[in-house]
């Protein structure tokens, strides 16, 4: 290892720093909202002037302090979509509007104004069943569906919108002083960030000054709101009246903190809220900074004695209030309207695209450390799997088998012959994943790095050069991957005669691409770093990422002339992302919290539409007890993404190392992953044709039942069984819940049979995973398990088949 990276290495080695990262009270345009609203003006908007078109209808707002007119923009989108856009109406200069998310021009449906005067305007998309009241003073737009509002939009008056101004300094010349929409002094200037905005050694200055948005959101009649991944937080998501509000920004954050609403590696801007009847979510398309509140206001019942008779009847509903706020952009909203959950998937899909169907073999067990050392090492594990009789599919290597972190070459040393190392795995049908990181290695004699600068691939700093940071090689420039022609360039890297050693059993893992800057502000690039198109970094943060994995799949598909279906895991995501592939939850911790923890993060992942996540099996950072690696892999098992993987300097922890009854356990966990490969594969093909999320949420399966809205220490995979991993030490008893009060389900090791909606205690030996077979479903398995998925073309297939009620 060389230097700069083992300096940079022994600052991730300690335990979460928070003061490296922002809280809200650091976020200059949180403040700023905050300050403005607490004053309350007002938008009016001018309906008598809509117009509508065949794709929206448009009318002007303007706030009543600022007097800057906005363009408002509403739109109806086939599958009971609506659409809302917000921007200045005469910007400076263009605002940041996010490109390659939306699969294609999402078709509009016609809107149709069927009331209206200057106070108010009714628009229904075709059928009439879905309307949008917009009231013009104050600016509201309820959305009404069979005569009930579901949602209403800016009702509490947040929405705040900075109008890109010229600087204060070219104002005085101009003497163009007549703007007073963000109205403070110099003193004040400061603390507010405007043009500038400090953050301990850093200090960000914004040419464009201050161009921040927001807008609230009231759900009325929810109190049960998911999504916004990534945190580290539970799969409910929790009002945030009383501490910081939910972050929405890509950050490189080593052994992150638990029950903690910061931003990690991955964004994606849209939460879904659920009742009763009804699922409804709402897609936030911006790639900048971006901080969520969510408020919720519980039912009042009034009683007879409190309110006498008339008040006993009007039961008041709960509400939830969601306030979203971005740096910069522009207010781009989809509601999706539902009403089932299924529905709703089915409406986020249209518009980001479903689950990139994965190869067989990613299916199976993958073995990662950092590092495997070396060819010989590589062998003696690849051969300690066949003679522990454990399957497993993959064997990956982290940046070590590079020479020094130059990515797309070997370590001549470690790795003389890359080839013979991939024929080895390829004769037991098994594959090879490498890591490629998004930071070049400055360095005049790397060709990629050469080819990169030629052709100024590399995001630039503010002032016209290469931007420059210190990643694993030291000091490095980051490829912008925004740009299509670098995409386009990096894809071609894969090609077989490119990539000096490398076959078809070669895949990708993209990590670091927050991206990760190790001296950076919270460990990432400037803000005003900028890309393609000259759009400066803040705009596009959260879509980096996104972008290398959009550009890596792109490159094993071309590398196979289109016949390879792809394989590539990222750490960095933002919404979309799951057409390029997977996503893990990143440097999480060998302890049991962890352990619990993986399981609703791994849902809030997938009802957002990355169906193929996982968390490191055994936790990244620290030397899990053998009880816990034991419980990590079975509940691995039986999670979408499952990969074993440890940090530098940990104990080896391959699932021999801990004496032979664990060694059975681990092997019997996963046998049972490669005993159900049909069932994933079929759940797969299900996510990626009909966007069902793989690991499900009960909610989703039992949506008008309130007890299950809470569940997230057990979930469901497909809608057959229900999964109930252990995660306390030394348990000789879990609480499974089993919903469904026309449900029966049966053990799927004991076949005992349980009747539904209620709460059992089931006794637990280590080598028990409490899996449930729902009554009524077939689960199609393998009889006989191999060395890996490829050695089990020919196995024979079982079906799984539980009685339902009516059966019996
Ligand atoms: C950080 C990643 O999260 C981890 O999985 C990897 O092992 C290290 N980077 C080294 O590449």
């Amino acid at each position: 290892m060389e230097a700069a990276g083992k300096e940079e290495i022994s600052v991730e080695d300690e335990a979460v720093d928070k003061n490296i990262f922002k809280d809200c009270s650091k976020i200059a345009f949180y403040r700023r909202q905050k300050q403005q609203l607490s004053r309350r003006a007002t938008y009016q908007a001018s309906l008598d002037s809509a117009t509508t078109g065949k794709d929206s209808t448009k009318f002007r707002i303007i706030n009543e302090t600022t007097k800057v007119p906005l363009l408002v923009e509403v739109y109806g989108i086939e599958g009971n979509i609506f659409r809302l856009k917000i921007n200045e109406e005469t910007p400076l200069k263009p605002r940041y509007e996010v490109p390659d998310v939306l699969t294609s021009k999402p078709s509009t449906v016609r809107l149709i104004s069927c009331a209206g005067d200057a106070d108010s305007l009714v628009l229904a998309d075709g059928k009439g069943d879905l309307k949008c009241h917009i009231t013009a003073n104050p600016f509201k737009i309820d959305l009404v569906s069979e005569e009930e509002v579901v949602m209403s939009i800016n009702s509490l008056g947040q929405l705040y919108f900075e109008h890109l101004q010229i600087p204060l300094k070219q104002r005085a010349t101009k003497e163009n002083k007549e703007d007073t929409s963000v109205d403070a002094s110099q003193e004040d200037q400061e603390d507010l960030g405007l043009w500038e905005e400090k953050f301990g050694k850093f200090v960000d200055v914004k040419v464009n000054g201050p161009a921040s948005i927001g807008l609230d959101f009231s759900l009325h009649g929810f109190e049960h709101l998911y999504g916004i991944p990534q945190h580290a937080e539970s799969h409910q998501l929790k009002n945030t009246s009383d501490g910081d509000a939910y972050r929405l920004y890509n950050l490189d954050v080593y052994g992150y903190k638990i029950h903690d609403k910061m931003g990690i590696y991955g964004s994606v801007p849209y939460l879904l809220a659920h009742k009763p009847g009804r699922t409804l979510g709402i897609f936030w398309l911006n790639a900048s900074e971006t901080l969520v509140e969510i408020n919720t206001e519980p039912a009042v019942k009034y009683t007879l004695t409190q309110m006498g008779p008339v008040a006993a009847k009007q039961k008041v509903r709960c509400r939830t209030d969601v306030h979203w706020m971005s740096e910069s952009g522009i207010i781009d909203v989809f509601l999706l309207t539902g009403p089932t959950p299924s529905d709703v998937f089915g409406q986020y899909s249209y518009l980001t695209g479903t689950q990139a169907m994965p190869p067989l073999f990613s299916l199976g067990y993958h073995q990662c450390r950092w590092n495997y050392e070396d060819e010989q090492d590589v062998k003696a594990v690849d051969a300690g799997f066949d003679e522990h009789d454990i399957p497993y599919d993959v064997m990956w290597l982290d940046i070590e088998h590079t020479e020094g972190k130059r990515y797309f070459t070997w370590d001549k040393k470690r790795f003389p012959n890359p080839r013979r190392m991939q024929e080895l795995l390829r004769s037991k049908n098994r594959k090879l994943v490498v890591i490629s990181d998004p930071h070049i290695k400055i360095d005049p004699d790397y060709s990629v790095y050469v080819k990169a600068k030629e052709q100024g691939f590399f995001v630039r700093n503010h002032e016209g050069g290469d931007f420059e940071g210190v990643c694993w090689p030291g000091l490095s420039s980051y490829l912008d991957f925004t740009n299509p022609k670098v995409r386009e360039w990096y894809s071609g890297l894969f090609m077989f005669s490119a990539y000096q050693g490398s076959t078809d059993i070669l895949y990708i893992w993209n990590d670091m691409n927050e991206p990760s800057v190790f001296r950076g502000p919270e460990l990432t690039m400037q803000k005003n770093a900028i890309h393609h198109g000259n759009w400066e970094h803040r705009e596009l943060h959260n879509i980096y990422g996104f972008y290398q994995q959009m550009a890596t799949a792109e490159g094993l598909i071309q590398r196979s002339k289109g016949k390879e279906r792809p394989f590539v895991l990222t750490r960095s995501f933002f919404a979309g992302s799951q057409k390029y592939g997977a996503v893990w939850t990143g440097d999480n911790t060998a302890e049991w919290s962890y352990l619990k923890i993986s399981i609703p993060m791994l849902l809030t992942l997938s009802i957002t539409g990355i169906s193929f996540c996982g968390a490191d099996v055994g936790g990244f950072v620290g030397n899990p007890e053998a009880e816990l690696l034991v419980r990590w892999y079975q509940a691995g098992a039986y999670q979408p993404f499952f990969r074993g993987h440890a940090t530098m300097n940990t104990k080896r922890r391959e699932p021999w190392l801990f004496g032979e009854e664990n060694t059975q356990l681990i092997r019997e966990a996963i046998r049972q992953r490669y005993a159900l490969l049909p069932y994933w594969y079929s759940l797969f093909y299900r996510a990626h044709v009909a966007a069902q999320p793989v690991m499900r949420p009960l909610w989703i399966e039992f949506p008008e039942e309130l007890d299950t809205f809470g569940v997230e220490d057990e979930y469901m995979l497909g809608s057959a069984l229900l999964v109930h991993p252990v995660t306390e030490p030394k348990a000789s008893t879990v609480d499974v819940f089993l919903p469904g009060s026309n449900e029966v389900w049966y053990d799927s090791k004991t076949f005992a049979l349980w009747e539904g909606a209620r709460t059992v205690k089931i006794p637990v030996a280590l080598d028990t995973i409490p899996v449930f077979q729902r009554g009524g479903s077939i689960v199609p398995v393998k009889t006989t398990i191999g060395k890996s998925t490829g050695c089990m073309t020919d196995s024979p297939y079982g079906l799984r088949v539980a009685l339902s009620t009516k059966a019996r």
